[in-house]
């Protein structure tokens, strides 16, 4: 994809992956909006990069994501870039006594409805431009699940297929749909812990190698995936599903 020149949308831009693409984009010279519900963390990386916009949104409620879009659309009517990268990742126990039903309904409505809503919203403006790109986040877990995280898991794996979907939808417009399939990185998503993981893929060298792949022409199947991801993704073509499954999943 063309990395310079764009005005690109992150959501989850708050931290992680997605603070990440942000500010490198950002020192690509784009002109970035971030969006996420973290108000401090919004003024201090905006603060720290000039000309960075953010907005505080609650990517569950569906007013707060009209709110985004008309706030991006009054001063932003030049988007071409939308990544859905906001997420969250909870373990749910379903052997138990009680099932924490409200859990899984928050990653559905945050990792799924949210980012349909928002796309939704932004199609017409993002076919509006000459270019346009979607990137996003999915995750390796989507190939391949984690069964103590399995409504998470299956987020991912719900919007691998429907970014198959969206992307021949539209095939005959100007607008490029890209996936990105994180492997295991250093970031907080499910718990402080996970951001000094050492069987973690440092984020900088996730984001170096994300950012090496995006400058090249996408593949046809639009998915961005660094080394590190390829065991996941490759598991059930090559035949080593079941022993990946079985590492992931111990008996
Ligand atoms: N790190 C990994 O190992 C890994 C692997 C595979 C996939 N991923 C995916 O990568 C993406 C980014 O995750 P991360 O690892 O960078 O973790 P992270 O640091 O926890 O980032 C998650 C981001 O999502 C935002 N977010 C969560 N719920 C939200 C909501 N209701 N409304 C608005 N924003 C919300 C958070 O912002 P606020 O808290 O400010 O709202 C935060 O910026 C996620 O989609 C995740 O599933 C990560």
């Amino acid at each position: 994809m063309l990395l310079t020149d764009r005005t690109i949308l992150i959501t989850g831009g708050t931290s992680g992956i997605g603070r990440g693409l942000a500010e490198t984009f950002h020192q690509l010279g784009n002109q970035v909006i971030i969006a996420g519900r973290r108000q401090p963390l919004i003024d201090e990386i905006t603060a720290a990069c000039p000309g960075m916009h953010g907005v505080q949104v609650n990517m569950r409620d569906p007013a707060a994501i009209a709110h985004l879009v008309d706030e991006v659309g009054a001063l932003f009517p030049d988007l071409d870039v939308l990544v859905n990268n906001a997420g969250i990742s909870r373990l749910e126990a379903w052997d138990g006594d009680t099932i924490d039903i409200a859990t899984s309904l928050s990653i559905i409505e945050t990792n799924i409805v949210g980012v349909l809503r928002l796309t939704a919203a932004l199609l017409p403006t993002l076919g509006r431009q000459p270019s346009a790109t979607i990137i996003t986040t999915t995750s390796g877990l989507a190939f391949v699940p984690r069964s103590n995280f399995p409504t998470y898991c299956a987020s991912k794996a719900f919007l691998h297929s429907w970014l198959q979907s969206l992307r021949h939808q539209l095939r005959h417009m100007p607008i490029e749909v890209i996936e990105l399939p994180p492997p295991y990185v250093q970031t907080e998503l499910a718990g402080a812990l996970q951001a000094s993981d050492p069987a973690a893929m440092p984020l900088a060298d996730y984001l170096a190698e994300v950012f090496d792949l995006l400058q090249k022409p996408a593949p046809d199947n639009g998915e961005i995936l660094v080394e590190r991801v390829k065991a996941l993704r490759m598991a059930l073509q090559n035949g080593s599903y079941p022993q990946i499954y079985a590492n992931l999943n111990p008996a």
